[in-house]
């Protein structure tokens, strides 16, 4: 493989994404549930920077406590380099530094959006020069969620949420997302799903292996329509998710008691995005939230994927 003459540093933003719709099939042999998910890519960014280095090294900067990142290879920003430099048989490392807005084991693709966001950096830094549907494949190998966040926009995911193809999303749609303090974390929710399931007589193979979203989500999402998307939203992790952290409820409601159109769990949670119908009542969620005493974020959607700024 040959390497393009290269930049000293390039500069990549990914974005975090909300499932507003989240249909759960079964588990595959390989742990992994069926998925009929739509993605809607928003306006909280991870940014990360990737400059020549002899070995890999991640620095991460934005967040509160910084255990919670982990800088080796659990970090998934750092595996996303080394699956990039082995496919390219690259020789070299790269030192990577991540400036994070997208809460942490927030149910909000940002560790995904970092993986993505290092693919595309790393393959401009070595002048690699893959293709999008290569870095795609390598994407998916980092996880289910990678693939969107390099993607971007709105779009349908099924498999196991990384088969993607665009949706068609008129206008823009305004979220305001309450973070919480503390994370949860994706394979516990599943579990917990797996669970509730066995528990209401659902044995855990009966739900079935492959699905699909419902049109009346795809004709909201083309109506451009928030009212008629408030409709629709849905998420089948809300349940276990609640189970988990059952204060989340309250949290809904209260953002649908200030004007919110209505209020779903973010992926696994425990971000909770409420749907608002203008920018202006979005403003007005927000503002009732922190007095509240929350701490809520105001976004827009869809937004384009991980993407070279500098
Ligand atoms: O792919 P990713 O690493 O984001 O997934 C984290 C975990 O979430 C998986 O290990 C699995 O427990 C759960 N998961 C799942 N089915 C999916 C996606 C994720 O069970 N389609």
């Amino acid at each position: 493989m040959t390497f393009a003459v290269s930049p000293p540093a390039v500069h990549v933003r990914a974005p975090g994404k909300i499932n507003l719709y989240l249909g759960v099939g079964g588990r595959h042999d390989d742990g992994y549930h069926a998925l009929a998910t739509v993605f809607q890519a928003v306006s909280l960014y991870e940014d990360v920077t990737a400059r020549h280095a002899d070995d890999f090294s991640v620095t991460v900067s934005g967040v509160d406590d910084p255990a919670t990142v982990p800088l080796d290879d659990r970090n998934l920003a750092m595996r996303a380099a080394k699956l990039l430099a082995t496919a390219a048989e690259y020789e070299g490392g790269v030192a990577l530094e991540i400036r994070k807005s997208v809460p942490v084991a927030g149910g909000m693709g940002g560790g995904s959006a970092d993986a993505a966001a290092a693919l595309v950096a790393c393959d401009a830094l070595w002048g690699t020069g893959f293709s999008t549907a290569r870095l795609h494949e390598l994407a998916a190998r980092l996880g289910a969620d990678v693939p969107f966040a390099l993607h971007g926009g709105t779009a349908v995911g099924t498999g196991r949420g990384d088969q993607l193809n665009p949706a068609l999303a008129r206008g823009r749609f305004d979220w305001v997302l309450v973070p919480s303090d503390a994370g949860l974390s994706t394979p516990v929710v599943y579990g917990r799903l797996d669970a509730l399931r066995e528990e209401h007589g659902a044995l855990a193979d009966d739900p079935p292996l492959s699905l699909d979203v419902p049109i009346p989500v795809l004709q909201a999402l083309r109506s451009g329509d928030s009212e008629l998307l408030s409709e629709s939203i849905y998420n089948d992790l809300q349940e276990a998710a609640l189970h988990e952290r059952p204060d989340l409820e309250t949290t809904i409601l209260r953002g649908i008691h200030a004007g919110a159109l209505q209020g779903i769990v973010s992926g696994s949670g425990p971000t909770i995005a409420l749907l608002c119908g203008s920018p202006e009542s979005a403003q007005h969620v927000q503002n009732e939230l922190r007095d509240r005493g929350f701490d809520p974020l105001h976004v827009h959607g869809p937004v384009p994927g991980a993407r070279i700024i500098g």
